[in-house]
């Protein structure tokens, strides 16, 4: 099925935890289309060794630790990454959020706004960090492409998504604002993939999933995006082929996002 299509191009993966993970997935598409690859994840993540079967799949990628907070390991990471390559970054994924409001079992309501403070800082700030190292560093090739994933509770009231849906509009507006300054210092662009819900740790992690994950099946007309699909829309986004795609947010959802209801889901009202 390959088609080579990242042929000769070289990435940094972020947030590969295990076989579930769209990064997990993402990377060895990456891999069979012909990309190099970097492979990272917060050193806590990284303790159980899961990675290291990804990286020997993807022609033993170095795995470098970088927990998205820290502005150090993050210039360490493009250091690294750019010694490795031999020159910049192609394209960049970050797949990665925590909720620690919604780890603790706390109500959008009674947040904890220590706890909020970090949640925003994984989930949407660590997207304007990277793209302020590569930026500040130069470590990101022209006609570049930097991916972040995204959930439409960032437009629309999804109650368990909790704070999420703040992290995710805030990453969403990173995406465009840095996206405009990328483009213009180095044409480098900057989307999200607003994915269906699927069946991953941090997915799990929303209360009443199953309930979410179901209704969002019955509601799409092509039912929900697999972690799969989502690689292979990563791999597009990557691609020359999408060179003047910036600074959107792009759903990725089986059609959800404009469904206003569907025969499925009024036969289930009507029982
Ligand atoms: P996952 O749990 O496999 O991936 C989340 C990753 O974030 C993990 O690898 C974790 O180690 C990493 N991470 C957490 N804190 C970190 C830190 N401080 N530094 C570096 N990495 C850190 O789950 P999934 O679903 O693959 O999540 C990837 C992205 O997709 C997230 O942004 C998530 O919000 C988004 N997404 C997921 C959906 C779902 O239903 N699973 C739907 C829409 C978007």
């Amino acid at each position: 099925m390959a088609n080579q299509l990242l042929k000769g191009k070289k990435g940094i993966i972020f947030g590969a935890l295990n076989d579930q993970s769209i990064a997990w997935k993402t990377a060895l598409k990456c891999y069979e289309e012909g990309a190099e690859l970097i492979l990272t994840n917060a050193p806590i993540a990284l303790r159980m060794g899961e990675i290291n079967a990804l990286a020997e799949a993807c022609g033993n990628a170095p795995v470098i630790p970088a927990d998205v907070s820290n502005d150090d390991d993050i210039k360490k990471l493009f250091t690294e990454a750019m010694a490795h390559f031999g020159g910049p970054v192609d394209f960049v994924l970050h797949s990665v959020g925590m909720s620690l409001n919604i780890r603790k079992g706390f109500h959008y309501t009674s947040l904890n706004h220590e706890f909020q403070h970090k949640t925003l800082d994984i989930s949407a700030m660590s997207l304007h960090r990277v793209c302020q190292v590569a930026y500040e560093m130069d470590a990101m090739a022209e006609w570049g492409s930097i991916v972040a994933l995204t959930y439409i509770a960032a437009q629309r009231v999804f109650p368990d998504y909790n704070e999420m849906a703040d992290a995710k509009a805030l990453l969403e507006s990173i995406t465009r604002s840095f996206g405009y300054h990328y483009g213009k210092k180095k044409k480098v662009r900057i989307n999200t993939i607003s994915q269906s819900p699927t069946r991953t740790t941090a997915g799990s992690g929303v209360k009443g999933f199953d309930g979410f994950i179901s209704f969002a099946e019955k509601m799409s007309p092509l039912g929900n995006a697999s972690a799969e699909d989502c690689a292979n829309y990563c791999v597009s986004l990557f691609s020359d082929l999408t060179r003047m795609v910036t600074m959107q947010n792009l759903f990725h959802d089986g059609g959800f996002s404009f469904t206003g209801v569907t025969q499925e889901v009024i036969e289930q009202m009507e029982k």
